[in-house]
């Protein structure tokens, strides 16, 4: 690449600018976003799955109704992300192909099954907690303009997802022995699932430098993790749960909680497709996709006529 044009690009990027479509941008930052987007894109459509399982187990109109709200959101959030990665020149049909074919990385938190129905609220407050730390440093600071600016409206929704999943939380950890213990062995269940999404440790995250250099990251993964551990402690406590880290302590001189050693092993076995429903989920969007067939033939068929109507 052109040494000028980079050294202008990365000034641009010390002072704070948004890098827009249109500008010029080294083919490895497109490139970076164009992967980091479509696995955002592909997470928001495969996490759809393990929620929709509940949708018709909810045990009221009105907690059904909130989680249906949910789970159209995240359909929402996914198209958006992938309206973004096409501002990358790349084509939503290749990305969906990647995704039904299995080659396509979305995040691991999505590869774990939903037991019960306390998983709904669990995965609303942890996993939703998890993806507001996330993007809001992606609303705030991320370099990329329209990843920026998609962030600000989804992390509005995310907020509402983790306020209903910690309302049905307290809940249930309120109600009956039965309900906390339902309760509890979900926190237990998908704690550790939700530390990972956050990413591999900082020494062992091939992407993040370059992220930083260019602004589309502004803290690394191993910040963001305990800025969420930090958040999310208290509020498990205020509801008498407990977490499944027996070495948890809090650390008065860095005001950090300090957790205990992730298991690194179960990440990459998930990350690289072996996680309990890793298979399930692949399939699951690869038969809608071949469902949804027919659906595109009409929309083809439609537009032409309409274009020879035009056109006569
Ligand atoms: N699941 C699956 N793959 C993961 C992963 C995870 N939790 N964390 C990292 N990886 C992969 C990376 O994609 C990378 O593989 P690749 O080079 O083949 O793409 C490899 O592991 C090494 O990880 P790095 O730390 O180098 O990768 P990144 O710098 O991209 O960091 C990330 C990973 C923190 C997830 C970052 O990509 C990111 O912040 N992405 C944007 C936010 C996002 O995608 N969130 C996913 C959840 S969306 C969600 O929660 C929806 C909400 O509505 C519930």
């Amino acid at each position: 690449e052109d040494p000028a044009l980079l050294a202008e690009f990365e000034a641009r990027i010390a002072r704070g600018e948004s890098i827009e479509p249109k500008d010029w941008m080294p083919e490895r930052y497109r490139r970076q976003l164009v992967r980091m987007m479509s696995q955002h894109a592909h997470s928001e459509v495969v996490g759809m799955l393990p929620e929709g399982n509940w949708i018709t187990r909810a045990p009221s109109l009105r907690r059904k109704l909130s989680l249906l709200a949910k789970v159209q959101d995240e359909a929402g959030h996914g198209l958006y992300i992938y309206c973004g990665t096409e501002t990358l020149g790349v084509d939503r049909q290749q990305l969906l192909e990647e995704l039904i074919t299995g080659k396509a990385k979305y995040s691991s938190i999505f590869n774990y099954p939903t037991l019960t129905w306390a998983d709904m609220g669990v995965i609303g407050w942890f996993v939703d907690g998890a993806a507001i730390v996330n993007q809001t440093a992606l609303a705030k600071h991320c370099s990329y303009g329209p990843y920026k600016r998609a962030m600000v409206r989804v992390c509005k929704e995310e907020n509402f997802h983790k306020k209903q999943g910690f309302e049905s939380v307290a809940a249930l950890a309120q109600g009956t022995p039965a309900q906390h213990a339902m309760v509890q062995d979900a926190v237990d269940r998908w704690w550790w699932p939700t530390l990972m999404m956050f990413g591999p440790p900082d020494s062992d995250s091939p992407n993040s430098a370059e992220l930083l250099r260019w602004g589309v990251k502004k803290y690394t993964n191993d910040e963001l993790r305990q800025r969420f551990v930090n958040l999310t402690i208290p509020q498990a406590q205020a509801v008498g749960l407990t977490l499944p880290d027996p070495s948890l302590r809090f650390d008065e001189a860095t005001g950090n909680w300090v957790f205990g050693e992730i298991d690194w092993n179960e990440f990459w076995q998930v990350v690289k497709g072996d996680g309990p429903c890793n298979r399930e989920r692949v399939a699951a969007r690869r038969a809608a996709h071949e469902d949804g067939e027919w659906v595109r033939a009409a929309a083809t068929a439609h537009a032409e006529k309409k274009a020879a109507r035009g056109a006569t």
